[in-house]
């Protein structure tokens, strides 16, 4: 990193003021200071931005290709799906007008994206299952690390909380915290994993803002970011099976351009096995950084993802993290799978998209029991991600 010292500032410009000539100091600094970063996290700082807000233009829209930018419209190939997910699973709920429509990126390979791949009450059933019956033991969570949840998940304490049945004077109303001065769990499976910051017992209504993610099937050691095969738990039957119908309807789909580059998906969707999956809960300032998912042994099966609540932009890059990302919204029912070379690729989400929630999440008095769902998604995005370990 290169210093800016006044007197860069001095030789190109005069100043009216003292003040104006310590704050060109320092945007000068602020920007100095970012030249050595690398594309993808350039690209990181201007989506993360919120005052003023960034230009969004540049963002891939499968949904609106009308409003893509020229350039973007040259890169988006329209492709088929080899079924109908809906056929399938009837997890996917009714079919969509365009029931085989997905896309890929010319200079993306390996990428599928298969925008309302879900109904709408389709997506309610799975926001249901993944607050109230995945987000509990034996899948462990990040509130594990530092939290004893009851057996029955933080959610049932949280529903208990609204409907009224528990107060503060009751001995189950707080999580306790865990005493780590004796707790394997201070490393433990939780050594690299996200750190909670404020750690305090909370009403279950807050705590429930807290929870960031789950991991079923085999449990991910992130100490040394390979999977625990001693702890492999029953996997999530309907995200599993979402899953595997979308390996199956990806089969033989890609791209491939006239000078014999690109790449369609060959891995056989029946061969699909969902052994590992996270889920991923975030509120509406939560990221997520520039990674690339390679603790898998078997790293030729896609990687299934879908999206629920609200939007966002999901960064795509290559091996590198100097290779430029292109942006993506993402929303709620879209899937987004990650083949053959994409699955080295480098990917994040630098923000949740603020007021992005459709109409059909947000209470309905004609649908009482999904209030509670929607005070969660309310602020909130949930992203499933689904992988073959073996
Ligand atoms: C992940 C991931 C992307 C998303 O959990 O590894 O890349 O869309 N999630 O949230
Ligand atoms: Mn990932």
């Amino acid at each position: 990193m290169t210093n800016v010292t006044s007197s860069d500032v001095h030789t190109t410009k005069k100043f009216k003021s003292r003040r104006q000539e310590k704050l060109a100091l320092k945007n000068a600094q602020s920007n100095k200071s970012y030249v050595n970063q690398t594309a993808f996290r350039a690209c990181e700082r201007i989506y993360r931005t919120r005052l003023p807000p960034p230009d969004f233009t540049e963002v891939i829209d499968f949904e609106n290709l009308a409003s893509n930018t020229q350039q973007n419209l040259d890169r988006i190939v329209k492709i088929e799906l080899k079924h109908d997910l809906t056929e399938l699973s009837p997890l996917f709920g009714e079919s969509r007008n365009d029931a085989k429509l997905c896309y890929t990126l010319r200079d993306f390979p390996g990428l599928v994206v298969i925008p309302q791949a879900f109904s709408p009450s389709a997506q309610k059933n799975i926001i249901k299952s993944c607050l109230r019956d995945h987000a509990k033991h034996p899948n462990l969570s990040n509130l594990d690390a530092h939290y004893v949840v009851p057996d029955g998940g933080i959610w049932n304490l949280y529903e208990k909380e609204a409907k009224g049945e528990i107060s503060p004077e009751d001995p189950s109303y707080y999580v306790p915290l865990k005493d780590m001065s004796d707790s394997e769990d201070k490393v433990g499976v939780y050594g690299d994993a996200p750190k909670e910051t404020n750690l305090s017992v909370l009403p279950p209504s807050q705590l429930i803002r807290r929870l960031r993610w789950i991991t079923c099937g085999y449990q991910y050691n992130w100490l040394d970011k390979t999977y625990a095969l001693e702890k492999r738990y029953p996997f999530p039957e309907d995200i599993g099976d979402i899953a595997s119908a979308v390996a199956k309807a990806i089969e033989g789909v890609g791209h491939i351009e006239m000078d014999g580059s690109g790449y369609v998906n060959q891995y056989e969707g029946s061969k699909f096995k969902p052994e590992a999956g996270v889920i991923n809960y975030y509120q509406l300032k939560d990221s997520l950084m520039a990674h690339v998912d390679k603790s898998e042994i078997n790293m030729d099966a896609p990687l299934v993802s879908f999206s629920l609540g609200h939007s966002c932009i999901y960064l795509l890059g290559g091996t590198t993290r100097d290779v430029p990302p292109v942006a993506i919204y993402l929303r709620s029912g879209d899937v987004l799978a990650m083949c053959g070379p994409c699955r080295a690729a480098f990917h994040g989400v630098p923000r949740i998209l603020e007021s992005t929630l459709p109409d059909y999440l947000k209470t309905n008095p004609e649908d009482p029991d999904w209030d509670i769902y929607a005070s969660f998604v309310n602020e909130a995005r949930i992203n499933v991600n689904v992988r073959q370990v073996f």
